[in-house]
């Protein structure tokens, strides 16, 4: 197997003894689009500053088209395109001269740049607005021009750290289907996300990371597939109201587990389970109906979630809740 970017043993210990990245190796494959996902604080911008030669780890290496992060920098810097969390175009410019200084700053010459600028705005959809202040933009179109920046030197490898943060619905997707043909032109991408649709959409393949280690990895549904079922959520009032319901079910042997408030029922099928458990959801402020998803992957592996997200169908299920009490 080749390895594109290949992570070994990596750790960075901040001032202050903060343990950002602990021990984490991974393998990135030549062409595919590799996910870090997990929850804020989890380290995945210190891997990739690491991975990007920004920032020394304490221990580990890593290798990228085989060149070392620690004793080849400048070999790593010329292959590699990266999308920074924080925004780091110019709004008082142009997007045409954010770009095109980018590509000035890479040596190209000025009808060499001029191509290049082009090439990169066109790619991402902002030709048309290419002489527009950057302060104009929409936050969509201003994660586009990051993407063009990172992308005026033709990287083989693109790293993208939580390119989609903010952004509403459309423009993810919109940017979601820009990533896909960077994938097609044979770009091997690195990608880190809080959001798990996001991970689940994209990527070749994910690892779960959290508290600064790999807690799992592998396609969305190899980590999937292991949980099974659907699942049911009833939300309590509280911990105790939770446990006291997950005692009752449980005794009439239903699958269940309690995290917080939440009390999640996994059934083979959640349409015929409910109508059992109907008797005992009295004290049920909504109920949630989920199939495995990497959220749950999550949930299931650290007893927490992802983020606090109002699920689509929330509504719904409010509504019947309501109509199974009365
Ligand atoms: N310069 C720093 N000095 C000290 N601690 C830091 C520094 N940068 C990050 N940390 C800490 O390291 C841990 C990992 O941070 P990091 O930014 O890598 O996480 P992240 O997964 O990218 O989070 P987010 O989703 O919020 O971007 C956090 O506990 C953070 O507070
Ligand atoms: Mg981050």
């Amino acid at each position: 197997m080749e390895c594109a970017v290949e992570a070994e043993n990596l750790v960075k210990i901040y001032p202050g003894n903060v343990k950002a990245v602990d021990n984490v190796s991974f393998c990135i494959k030549r062409g595919e689009i590799y996910s870090l996902l997990g929850p804020n604080g989890a380290g995945k911008t210190t891997t990739v500053k690491m991975l990007s030669t920004l920032l020394k780890p304490t221990s580990g290496d890593a290798r990228v088209l085989g060149h070392s992060i620690v004793k080849e920098p400048n070999k790593v810097r010329r292959i590699i395109g990266i999308v920074p969390q924080e925004l780091t175009s110019d709004d008082e410019m142009t997007g045409w001269n954010n770009v095109y200084i980018q590509a000035k700053l890479y040596g190209y010459t000025r009808s060499e740049a001029e191509k290049r600028t082009r090439e990169a705005l066109e790619f991402m959809d902002l030709l048309d607005v290419a002489n527009r202040k950057v302060s104009t933009y929409s936050g969509g179109m201003r994660r586009r021009l990051e993407i063009a920046m990172s992308l005026v030197h033709q990287p083989e490898i693109l790293y993208m750290d939580e390119p989609t943060l903010g952004l509403d619905v459309q423009s993810r997707r919109h940017l979601w289907n820009l990533i896909t043909q960077l994938k097609k032109e044979g770009i091997t991408i690195l990608l880190t996300t809080h959001y798990m649709e996001e991970a689940e959409s994209l990527s070749d393949r994910v690892a779960i990371i959290d508290h600064g280690r790999i807690i799992a990895e592998g396609t969305p549904a190899e980590l999937t597939s292991k949980l099974g079922g659907e699942r049911i959520h009833l939300i309590m009032k509280s911990n105790n109201e939770a446990e006291q319901l997950a005692n009752r079910l449980s005794g009439l042997g239903f699958n269940v587990k309690v995290f917080n408030e939440t009390l999640v029922v996994t059934v083979s099928n959640a349409a015929k389970a409910i109508p059992e458990l109907a008797p005992y959801l009295s004290n049920v402020v909504e109920v949630r109906i989920t199939r495995p998803n990497l959220e749950e992957v999550f949930l299931e592996l650290t007893g927490r979630r992802l983020r606090d997200e109002e699920p689509i169908d929330s509504f719904r299920y409010r509504v019947m809740t309501r109509r199974l009490r009365r």
